[in-house]
Order: structure tokens, then C-alpha cells, then sequence
């Protein structure tokens, strides 16, 4: 099996003190990033916007996995891919209809980005299932999106072995919310290829003990 990709979600991190809080995460190994972008409308929160990416790539060599949270994602395509973002996930709840997501899709492969579409707890695997063929990454949401520290709902991991086996071997299934050392267990043994991870990593005190739990090579304390 291949490694599982960590990708540490800086919602949780220390926004004083970005430059390092990345710096540490990058040295323990994660070769990812999940930038979780945020609206005040898909959600009831605001978070990071385009600069915060732009700023992020000037200094950082890692994959930037942009998490867009938004209403009208295809406006925003553009700015983020600019700015440096690697895959641009946005949610499949915000389009009306199915050309609106081949549209954002389409709109995401012009500017040479992967593309993720991601599902919220109560949208059904077979939602995504039309589109599986043309994108890079599913992202199954575990928590109600929104805010990081949040509680795995166990339901929506059993979304993960429904997508794999609709889906081709190239599709990156990727988790989000409430992901820990147990919780990264359940979700690789249903076949998760990528786990975010914010409040796990970043309100510890040891973020490479951290992500190394996460990949299971649990050293022993
Ligand atoms: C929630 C975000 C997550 C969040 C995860 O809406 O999409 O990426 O940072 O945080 P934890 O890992 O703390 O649940
Ligand atoms: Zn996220």
C-alpha cells in the first residue's frame, strides 16, 4: 500500500507564527498543506483568503491543498490558482446543477491545478459518483464544515470503500474533520489515501510524533 498523505491543516496552527508553524510541519515530514478557505456564507466562519496562499507560496515548496469553503467557487478559481495553490477542492452542495460542476471543474484544469470535489456529511456518496472520472481528489467531509476540533462523525467514513469502489485506483480519497491517531486508523483501513489534520497536529506539543501516529509508525513512548 501506498504511504498515506498527511496534509496538515493550518486552520489550527499559530497565525502569528505561520512561517514556522508550516516550517515544522514540512520538517516532520508532510509534503501537503490543506488551506481551508471560508466564506461566512457555505459556512459560519471566515478564515484565509487569496494573500495568505500567495504568501504561503513565496516561502513554501509544499503541495498547497486549498480547501474552498465557498458559495461561487468558479469566480474564484483564477485568484487562487495564481496565487499558487497546487488542488483546488471545492464543494459539490454549492453548484445547481451538474454542468455548474463540470464548469468549475473545467475552469480548475484550465489553470493546470488538480481538481477535488468535496462532499458534506449529509450529501450521499452516490452524489459524486457522475464525476468520479474527471477529477483528481474526493474529499469526505467528517465533520460539518466550518470549524476545526470537531467531533468524527464514524457515518461518514462509511462513505470511503462506497467512492473507492466506484471510483478508478488514481482518485485520492481524502478525510477531514476530527481526524486523530484512531480515527486516521479507521479511516486508511476503509481506504483513505489522504488525511487532514488540524487541531490533532497543531495543538500538540510534538508535531512529527503527531504525524508519524498518523501514519501509523507509532513510536513507542
Ligand atoms: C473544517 C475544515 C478542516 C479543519 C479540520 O471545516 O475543513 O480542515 O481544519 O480540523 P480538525 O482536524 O481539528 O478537525
Ligand atoms: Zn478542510
Amino acid at each position: 500500500m501506498e504511504k498515506v498523505i498527511i496534509s496538515p491543516s493550518i486552520l489550527s496552527a499559530d497565525f502569528m507564527n505561520l512561517e514556522s508553524e508550516i516550517q515544522e510541519v514540512r520538517k516532520a515530514g508532510a509534503e501537503w498543506l490543506h488551506i481551508d478557505v471560508m466564506d461566512g456564507h457555505f459556512v459560519p466562519n471566515i478564515t484565509i483568503g487569496v494573500p495568505v496562499v500567495k504568501s504561503i507560496r513565496q516561502k513554501s515548496d509544499m503541495f498547497l491543498d486549498t480547501h474552498l469553503m465557498i458559495e461561487n467557487p468558479i469566480g474564484y478559481i483564477e485568484p487562487f490558482a495564481n496565487a499558487g495553490s497546487d488542488l483546488i477542492t471545492f464543494h459539490l452542495e454549492v453548484c445547481k446543477n451538474k454542468s455548474e460542476v463540470l464548469d468549475t471543474i473545467s475552469e480548475i484544469r484550465k489553470f493546470g491545478k488538480k481538481v477535488g470535489i468535496s462532499i458534506k456529511p449529509n450529501t450521499e456518496a452516490k452524489e459524486i459518483f457522475p464525476y468520479l472520472n474527471d477529477i483528481d481528489l474526493c474529499l469526505v467531509m467528517t465533520v460539518e464544515p466550518g470549524f476545526g476540533g470537531q467531533e468524527f462523525m464514524h457515518d461518514c467514513a462509511m462513505k470511503i470503500p462506497e467512492i473507492k469502489k466506484n471510483s478508478n485506483s488514481n482518485l485520492i480519497i481524502q478525510v477531514d474533520g476530527g481526524i486523530n491517531n484512531l480515527t486516521a486508523k479507521i479511516c486508511t483501513a476503509l481506504g483513505a489515501d489522504s488525511l487532514v489534520a488540524g487541531s490533532y497536529i497543531y495543538h500538540s506539543n510534538n508535531y512529527s510524533l503527531m504525524i508519524e501516529n498518523l501514519l501509523n509508525n507509532r513510536r513507542e513512548l
